[in-house]
């Protein structure tokens, strides 16, 4: 499954960490309009990351987004707990580097204690627990392209503020006509709630958790990998006044879960008790994935 022709990167964390070159810093007013720096990333991307953006810019189309949701939004996968699917989660190895990349639930323990040491709210600690858990895709067999990778609309014109906008002319999507005016096959400030994404992690944890944490919680792990929106500002004519304000709070996540990796290594034993009670706050037992 890894390191074939559909998983080029040796690890999904490996687009994480080009996130990190892309926006070395965390200040965001130094993003914007910098459409020179960012073409420069695209240049100087190594072969397996331009190969992964290649793939998920060609296969997400509308037509993929709407088997894949209707593949997994029913939630008939398995029944388990929030902390079971850390552990779950946790299985996923590759051919990373084990010196370099963290076990995928010290990046989970490592956003919520950051956002802790701040003294957020308990919602915002626990949405930096979950926020990647639906990763596991990667468990059942979903291409690294389908899991991971910024996110963007589908079914209306693609913004140059994609990366790797041109990959896109190999979209069947880039030729229908439907699908390329501006706002496609939605209406104007019609809300992101109505506007499909490209499928990945985000969109599917955002149904398992849905019915259980406060909106500013669930648009943090809905749209933190919706980069074109979040840091590019791409899209502003398909969102309402909420999503505005929703914004504001993806942006507040994206410095916690972009620029506390590899702070510190996290006890997970000594840690668990913490966060057992607080998943136990919010969450069943169980839940449906
Ligand atoms: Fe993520
Ligand atoms: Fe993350």
């Amino acid at each position: 499954m890894r390191n074939s022709i559909d998983n080029p990167l040796a690890s999904i964390d490996e687009w994480d960490d080009e996130l990190l070159k892309r926006y070395p810093s965390s200040d965001l007013s130094q993003v914007s309009d910098d459409t020179d720096r960012f073409r420069d990333y695209e240049r100087e991307a190594r072969p397996s990351v331009r190969e992964f953006y290649a793939l998920n810019h060609r296969y997400q189309t509308v037509d993929f987004v709407r088997q894949k949701r209707a593949e997994y939004l029913g939630l008939n996968r398995r029944k388990m707990g929030v902390w079971e699917a850390m552990e779950y989660l946790n299985q996923l190895v590759d051919d990373s580097d084990p010196d370099i990349d963290l076990p995928q639930i010290e990046h989970l323990l490592q956003t919520a204690e950051a956002i802790r040491a701040d003294g957020r709210p308990d919602w915002f600690i626990l949405a930096g627990l979950v926020h990647d858990l639906g990763k596991i895709l990667c468990l059942w067999n979903e291409p690294q392209w389908a899991v991971v990778g910024d996110t963007f609309p589908v079914g209306c014109r693609y913004s140059e503020r994609i990366v790797f906008y041109r990959m896109l002319e190999a979209n069947p999507d880039w030729n229908n006509q439907e699908y390329q005016s501006q706002t496609g096959i939605y209406t104007s400030h019609c809300g992101l709630n109505n506007v499909m994404l490209s499928w990945g992690h985000d969109e599917y944890l955002f149904h398992v958790v849905k019915d259980y944490l406060p909106p500013p919680a669930l648009a943090m792990i809905r749209y933190h990998s919706c980069y074109p929106i979040h840091r590019e500002s791409a899209y502003q004519h398909l969102m309402n006044d909420e999503d505005h304000k929703a914004m504001q709070w993806v942006r507040e996540f994206n410095q916690y879960d972009l620029y506390t990796k590899r702070d510190e290594r996290m006890d997970v034993d000594a840690l668990r008790p913490f966060y057992e009670e607080l998943i136990a706050e919010y969450f069943p037992a169980q839940i449906r994935w």
